[in-house]
């Protein structure tokens, strides 16, 4: 990544933004999972907040990543988008339709244009089912009948993904890992997708087949402008395939910008402690500030008041406590670069990429990109 486009893509971006219309709208989206306790009539004791609030919009054709560590949220926001999951507060609007609460027959039309992409390729295929039959699956059950026939489009579909399209009638365990992942993305492409959510379609492959699947995925974003929310822990893999990224932590969205500004100017301490949590092979001793988060993320049952992060902040003031910090864009920050917190970092100029330290095999990617 050249250094001198930095500020080009950072203007222009919020600009094209503007004349597009976003092809989802979440606003203050809630997932609460009751918690059942008492004998001998169960009650609802508690709520497990997983999901406390989320604002986001999602721009055809973009790639959003959505990042935090485990638990915080990101897959139940990725099955709230996918309406597998129905909120309990918030709204969620796709193409101008609101399908917050929408019935499965609502759903039925605007179904085969969201589609999800799983971690685990493993789970996620049916073992009994040939190659042919699983990718023809959500053909079927939509009654969908393209020119030439199913097996046409999922020979087709195969090819697409880098897969023999001779492989039709094998089954899933006749596949690695990292092909087992291109036949849940050829399921996923089957309807021709609009969005695509991939929660961590990645993290359960190797790291040299995890370059070659996130770089398919980018390049069916680019070629037929699939939207896509990459869901990640790990910032490398969002650096490489997201123009924009979301901070996710405890249910919230701690921080959003466009991925020049994220990177290269973080604000909430929390995303700088991302920014630094390399693999402890990798530590330069002296060279640079390493933050490291002690302790694990506090039970979404019942999180911190005022700012979910105060527990885990080196930052954190009385305020912090009892003043929950809204999601704005500070001063200094770039248009649509949005920070939640009360006593930011201040914007860090010096050289961030040498802060983030990429998989060897997406490092070398993105130097073939350039
Ligand atoms: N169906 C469920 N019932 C109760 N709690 C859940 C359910 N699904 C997820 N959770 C809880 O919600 C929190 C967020 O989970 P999840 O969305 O899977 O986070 P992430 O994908 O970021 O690791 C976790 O504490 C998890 O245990
Ligand atoms: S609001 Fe306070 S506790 Fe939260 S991140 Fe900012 S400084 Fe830390
Ligand atoms: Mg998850």
């Amino acid at each position: 990544m050249s250094e001198n486009t930095t500020t080009t893509a950072g203007d222009a971006v919020p600009a094209q933004r503007t004349a597009t219309e976003p092809l989802m709208r979440v606003e203050g989206v809630a997932k609460h999972f009751p918690v059942k306790g008492g004998f001998p009539i169960k009650r609802t004791v508690g709520a497990v907040k997983a999901v406390d609030g989320v604002t986001f919009d999602v721009y055809p054709g973009e790639s959003l990543g959505l990042v935090g560590e485990s638990g915080c949220g990101k897959s139940t926001t990725g099955r709230l988008l996918t309406r597998l999951l129905e909120p309990t507060g918030g709204k969620i609007t796709y193409r101008g339709q609101d399908i917050t609460h929408a019935s499965r027959k609502q759903l039925a039309p605007i179904r085969s244009e969201i589609q999800m992409i799983f971690q685990d390729p493993y789970a996620s295929l049916n073992p009994r089912q040939t190659v042919g039959t699983i990718i023809s699956g959500p053909m079927e059950i939509n009654g969908i009948n393209p020119p030439g026939g199913r097996e046409k489009r999922v020979r087709e579909l195969l090819e697409i993904v880098g897969l023999n399209p001779e492989h039709y009638n094998r089954f899933p365990h006749e596949f690695s890992g990292g092909q087992r992942q291109r036949i849940g993305v050829a399921r996923a492409l089957a309807l021709e997708p609009k969005l695509i959510i991939a929660d961590e379609p990645v993290s359960a492959l190797d790291v040299s087949i995890q370059a070659q699947v996130v770089n398919l995925l980018q390049d069916l974003q680019r070629d037929l402008g699939i939207a896509f929310v990459f869901i990640a822990h790990d910032l490398a893999v969002v650096r490489h395939f997201s123009e924009r990224v979301a901070v996710m932590y405890l249910g919230k969205v701690m921080e959003i910008a466009d991925r020049d500004s994220l990177y290269k100017r973080p604000r909430h301490p929390y995303t700088h402690a991302l920014l630094s949590a390399v693999p402890e092979a990798d530590l330069d001793a002296g060279q640079r500030e390493r933050i490291r988060l002690s302790g694990d993320v506090p039970s979404p049952i019942n999180p911190p008041s005022g700012c979910r992060f105060r527990t885990r902040c080196w930052k954190a003031q009385d305020k912090c406590a009892t003043e929950e910090p809204p999601l704005v864009q500070l001063s200094g920050n770039a248009e649509g670069h949005l920070t939640a917190c009360h006593f930011p970092e201040e914007p860090t100029l010096e050289a961030r990429d040498e802060d983030i330290v990429m998989d060897p095999a997406l490092a070398a990617m993105e130097k073939d990109a350039h």
